[in-house]
């Protein structure tokens, strides 16, 4: 059974096993009792109320859903949850601000590694790396051909970049020297401090679509973003161009992107993210040779979960004391 148990004073549960560093900061703290939830795999429902139950500090990743079910379980000592994500969209944000609790978050620690794996995305779909690779596996690299496995380069390229946060600017600076041409951005407003660096060109998510031959998706998830790359986005989009998504599944309507990819309206999509996580095996999107899914690995190297574990028990422990947290969601 994947429960441990520490004795303390301040009762705090852990929704999985995360890297031992930020264990390590719960259990030298002074104060804190920690229950956990002590496996890979998410806690299923059932445990996660009755764990929750009288805790004082939540600790939860972005697979686990922090509904009114969630804190009415808690119960009125619930002060704190931090998240080891930046994402907070499975965190039901106006239920727990009317609860008066504090909400950590992780942001900037997991900018270049997203940002990294965004680059490593598209250059996998652009190049058609996963595709390439298997044919030298089966047998199908008869000889060199001119014109066999050719892709699309970012050399004079125009990238579109739609939210250009921490991360879709990490994602700019990093594709910058690949001799790309042009940057758009797209967002709820311009942001000419963020742009300025790329000369990035705010427009609409109209001409984003129509001018891109690279479209990144590195937006929160918000009731505005839901669904923002639909059959009129794709249809826009070039048939050259390719679409990457590092942000949240469910900005994608991904039967619509289905379409879009078997019928040559665009030329290759790459996901790290997609709705559902895991995608189901026989999943038709996976049926198809130019998208290239990944299992929500942008911010996984060992260093980056290592010290996203840290602050999120480092915002965890400072919302405990009531003291500032190094990365408060301000709600
Ligand atoms: P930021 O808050 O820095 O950036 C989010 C961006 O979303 C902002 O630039 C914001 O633009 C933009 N945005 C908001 N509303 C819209 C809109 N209507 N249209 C277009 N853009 C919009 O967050 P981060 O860069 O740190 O992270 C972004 C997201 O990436 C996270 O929320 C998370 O979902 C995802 N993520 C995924 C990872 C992975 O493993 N694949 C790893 C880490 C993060 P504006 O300011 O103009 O509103
Ligand atoms: C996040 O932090 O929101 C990512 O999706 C995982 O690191």
């Amino acid at each position: 059974r994947a429960w441990s148990v520490q004795r303390r004073a301040m009762a705090v549960f852990v929704t999985r096993r995360i890297p031992v560093e930020g264990l390590r900061v719960l259990s030298q703290a002074g104060g804190c009792r920690v229950q956990q939830w002590d496996s890979e795999e998410p806690v299923p429902r059932a445990e996660l109320l009755a764990g929750v139950a009288g805790k004082r500090g939540l600790l939860c990743l972005l697979s686990d859903h922090i509904d009114r079910e969630v804190l009415e379980a808690a119960g009125p000592d619930l002060k704190v949850i931090s998240t080891m994500s930046v994402g907070f969209d499975h965190l039901a944000l106006e239920e727990i601000k009317k609860r008066g609790i504090r909400v950590g978050y992780t942001p900037d620690v997991l900018t270049d590694a997203t940002a990294e794996l965004s680059v490593a995305l598209l250059l996998s779909a652009c190049r058609r790396l996963p595709e390439a690779v298997e044919q030298v596996k089966n047998g199908g690299w008869t000889t060199w051909k001119p014109l066999w496995m050719c892709g699309y380069g970012l050399s004079d390229s125009t990238v579109g970049i739609i939210g250009l946060g921490r991360i879709g600017q990490a994602v700019a600076r990093r594709l910058k020297p690949f001799g790309v041409k042009k940057f758009l951005y797209t967002g709820s407003g311009p942001k000419p401090e963020s742009g300025a660096e790329f000369e990035a060109e705010f427009v609409s998510l109209t001409r984003l679509a129509e001018e891109s031959d690279f479209v990144v998706v590195t937006c929160a998830l918000t009731p505005a973003t839901q669904g923002m790359c639909n059959k009129d986005f794709f249809t826009r989009m070039k048939k050259t161009s390719v679409f990457v998504n590092t942000s949240r599944g469910s900005v994608v309507n991904q039967e619509d992107l289905y379409n879009a990819l078997a019928h040559g309206q665009i030329a290759a999509a790459g996901l790290d993210v997609t709705t559902p996580e895991p995608l189901p095996t026989d999943h038709p999107l996976l049926s198809l040779k130019n998208c290239v899914i990944l299992p929500h690995i942008g911010s996984a190297t060992y260093a980056t979960r290592s010290t996203m574990a840290v602050l999120a028990a480092n915002n965890l422990l400072a919302g405990l004391r009531g003291e500032a947290m190094p990365h408060e969601l301000l709600l």
